[in-house]
């Protein structure tokens, strides 16, 4: 991944949500990672982990509570910087910020809460496109037909209501809504989880191939670890708003190295795991509340392998191997580059 270009930059991001005048919930806890240029990037962990607050925070549907989003997208050089520079998208105005949504757009898990059942999916995809592009009546609806036939659907769903469709249909429009305005970016939050085994293989498939052909980077939102080893090029695990690991996927189901991870993956058979002469790590107890997160590690109430030092100091974030990323005190003695 070296040779890669970065896209975004994420440094010390963090989103808390105040939820009285004592009471503050950290959702994402000082992050730091770079998302590559074409890359499936996976974000994975335990129900309230903070993925989609990430998620929405990177595309400035949260407002950051302090740290950076340097996106080296198109949009730079549309607001006047070079891509090397980028954009610190925390840092926009609102004007700026309406040209960098251009770049960046999101798939959700309900495309039937996105989509307006008396809206026609032709006309659903074409407004996306008169409101972001020049392109006139007749040119949007023919870019439209195109979207459907690109995403596998037929030019006769121009006219139909998103009722009449099925799940999978559902998805596919919105995922021709969200490649209508060309985008360099997509977050995905759980996009594919509920939809039945055979669609779901059938939309990563798709999603697949949309990525090929259109230099498109995906942030890939998911519960499931099998979907994202298959799917993802590297997986970033998230605990309680903390990156505890991030590694290429197959990397990180190979030599797994945080002691959340070990539990994660270990808690879901069927992983090609089977044959590997380890002991099972269960994962056990409740996933303490972000409200008040235990000091240290913040895994240290659940870890099987916690030493005193976890209990007081937070691990420091750090590469341990290329590009094998890993915040546990176990790994305190290997060399590393912090960021
Ligand atoms: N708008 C909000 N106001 C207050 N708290 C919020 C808000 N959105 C999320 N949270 C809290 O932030 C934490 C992270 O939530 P988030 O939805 O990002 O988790 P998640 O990993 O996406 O979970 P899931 O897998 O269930 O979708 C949770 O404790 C959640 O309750
Ligand atoms: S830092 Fe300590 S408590 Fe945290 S995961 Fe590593 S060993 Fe466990
Ligand atoms: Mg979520």
């Amino acid at each position: 991944m070296s040779d890669k270009k970065i896209l975004f930059e994420i440094r010390d991001l963090c989103k808390s949500f105040k939820l009285s005048k004592k009471r503050t919930l950290k959702a994402v806890n000082n992050v730091s990672f770079d998302i590559y240029e074409g890359e499936k990037f996976g974000v994975v962990g335990e129900s309230g982990c903070g993925k989609s607050t990430l998620g929405r925070v990177i595309l400035q549907l949260y407002e950051a509570s302090s740290g950076k989003v340097i996106y080296h997208g198109p949009a730079a050089e549309r607001l006047n910087k070079s891509r090397e520079e980028g954009i610190d998208l925390c840092s926009l105005s609102k004007r700026e910020m309406r040209e960098v949504r251009k770049d960046i757009q999101m798939i959700f898990q309900d495309p039937a809460a996105s989509l307006d059942p008396r809206e026609t999916v032709g006309d659903a995809i074409s407004e996306a496109l008169r409101l972001n592009t020049r392109l006139d009546a007749k040119a949007r609806r023919e870019t439209t037909e195109n979207l459907l036939q690109t995403v596998g659907l037929k030019a006769e769903h121009y006219n139909s209501y998103p009722n009449s469709l099925s799940g999978g249909q559902k998805q596919r429009v919105g995922i021709a809504r969200a490649i209508a305005v060309d985008p360099s970016f997509i977050v995905l939050d759980e996009a594919v989880s509920a939809l039945d085994v055979s669609v779901k293989a059938q939309i990563l498939k798709l999603l697949n191939q949309i990525s090929e052909n259109r230099d498109l980077t995906y942030f890939f939102i998911t519960h499931d670890l099998g979907v994202a080893k298959h799917f993802c090029d590297r997986i970033m695990v998230l605990y309680l708003g903390n990156v505890c690991e991030l590694a290429p996927a197959k990397e990180l189901f190979k030599n797994r190295l945080h002691p959340y991870t070990e539990s994660l993956l270990d808690a879901v058979p069927r992983l090609g795991l089977a044959g590997r002469n380890r002991e099972r790590e269960e994962l056990e107890g409740e996933v303490p509340s972000p409200i008040d997160p235990p000091k240290g590690c913040p895994f240290h109430t659940r870890c099987k392998k916690c030493m005193e030092i976890c209990k007081n100091e937070k691990p420091a974030y750090k590469e341990v191997s290329e590009g094998h990323f890993v915040a546990c005190h176990l790994y305190d003695d290997m060399n590393n580059n912090k960021i």
